[in-house]
């Protein structure tokens, strides 16, 4: 059931649901989450059957203010304090030490927790809320089923888990691809899964140069073994029904050339129509040219292309520049699960 985030009587509606114990769809500016009280296990289990997510990928706990953080977290280091004043309310999660004895499910177990404060306001209010009844704060995964492509918008939660989940409508969300997830355990702000902050805009705020985390395999060969799972690290992620193929310009332009597949229903997402598409009856749609509005576009482009059929979608590579980083990286994720599995 979908309803308005900004009527008045949801939040009560919707924190009622987590005191019951029940999931609800929350969204925010980054994605859409499917949530529970960080600090209840049994409640918190239901999300990972939900979305059939392995038990040992931690989830991220969102709280109203950098002042909650002393609910879960110890050992707060000078630069994650850093972020959190530049960065917060907004599309960061910080990964800290956990305090002892707490939101085992939310954590995986791990020592480790994930903490965001994000600024979608009926986020804000709902977390406000929250804490006036002693929730102090919101486990919160992508609000879609485990390695399939992430919703921004309410409706995209209710094709995913179906009407009788409680959905928070917040309207399409506006940075459109999830949180930088920085680590802040290890003496450096380490970014584990690119968001749409650069390195540049994380160092000046961290006052310490922040790095990217080496890619799995490269740790594996360092032996730096106890690196925590992300599960939007791995190889295969966000993946829509359609085969995705990332191309450079030039590749796409080859291929276009020679395709001749009838069978195929094909889709362009690129930043300039490739000429004679029309001729070839293909599914065109444009890639913004900002990385802010690609990234608010990717996600819903691709159930789009789902919706319609397609069999493929071929995707311009986007510029190179530190500020598409973060869309390259879905993009690359949603390619290789075509590759992979198919
Ligand atoms: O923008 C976002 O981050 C969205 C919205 C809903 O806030 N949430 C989101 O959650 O993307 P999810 O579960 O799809 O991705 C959270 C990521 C996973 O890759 C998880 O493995 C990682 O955060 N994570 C959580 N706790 C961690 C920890 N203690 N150490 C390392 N990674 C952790
Ligand atoms: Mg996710």
């Amino acid at each position: 059931m979908i309803i308005e985030g900004s009527a008045p009587g949801s939040i009560d509606l919707a924190v009622e649901s987590l005191l019951r114990d029940e999931l609800i769809g929350l969204p925010t500016e980054t994605v859409y989450g499917l949530a529970s009280n960080a600090l209840n296990d049994a409640a918190t289990l239901k999300i990972f059957a939900l979305k059939g997510r392995p038990v040992d990928h931690p989830l991220i706990a969102h709280i109203y203010d950098s002042n909650a953080v002393h609910h879960f977290a110890k050992e707060v280091p000078e630069f994650a304090l850093n972020l959190m004043q530049a960065f917060w309310p907004g599309p960061l999660t910080l990964i800290l030490k956990k305090m002892d004895g707490i939101a085992a499910a939310c954590t995986a177990g791990a020592p480790t927790i994930a903490l965001r404060c994000p600024a979608h306001p009926v986020a804000q209010a709902l977390l406000k809320r929250c804490q006036e009844v002693g929730i102090w704060g919101l486990a919160a995964p992508s609000a879609n089923r485990f390695g399939r492509v992430s919703p921004t918008h309410a409706e995209h939660v209710a094709q995913e888990f179906g009407d009788t989940l409680t959905i928070l409508n917040g309207g399409p969300s506006s940075v459109g691809i999830e949180s930088t997830i920085v680590d802040c355990t290890r003496g450096a702000p380490i970014v584990l899964r690119p968001g749409m902050l650069t390195l540049k805009e994380l160092s000046h705020a961290a006052k310490c140069p922040a790095v990217m985390a080496q890619r799995p395999g490269a740790q594996a060969q360092t032996g730096d073994i106890d690196t925590p799972k992300a599960s939007g690290t791995l190889e295969s992620h966000y993946a829509p029904d359609a085969l995705v193929r990332l191309l450079s310009t030039n590749e796409m332009g080859a291929r276009l050339q020679n395709f001749r597949s009838p069978n195929l229903q094909l889709a362009i997402w690129s930043r300039s129509p490739p000429i004679g598409i029309e001729a070839k009856n293909l599914n065109h749609a444009l890639m913004p040219d900002t990385p802010a509005e690609c990234a608010k576009a990717l996600f819903a482009q691709l159930r789009a292309f789902d919706a319609l059929g397609m069999t493929e979608i071929w995707v311009e590579r986007p510029p190179q520049s530190p500020e598409w980083a973060g869309i390259t990286d879905r993009l690359q994720r949603a390619a290789h699960s075509g590759t992979e599995h198919r």
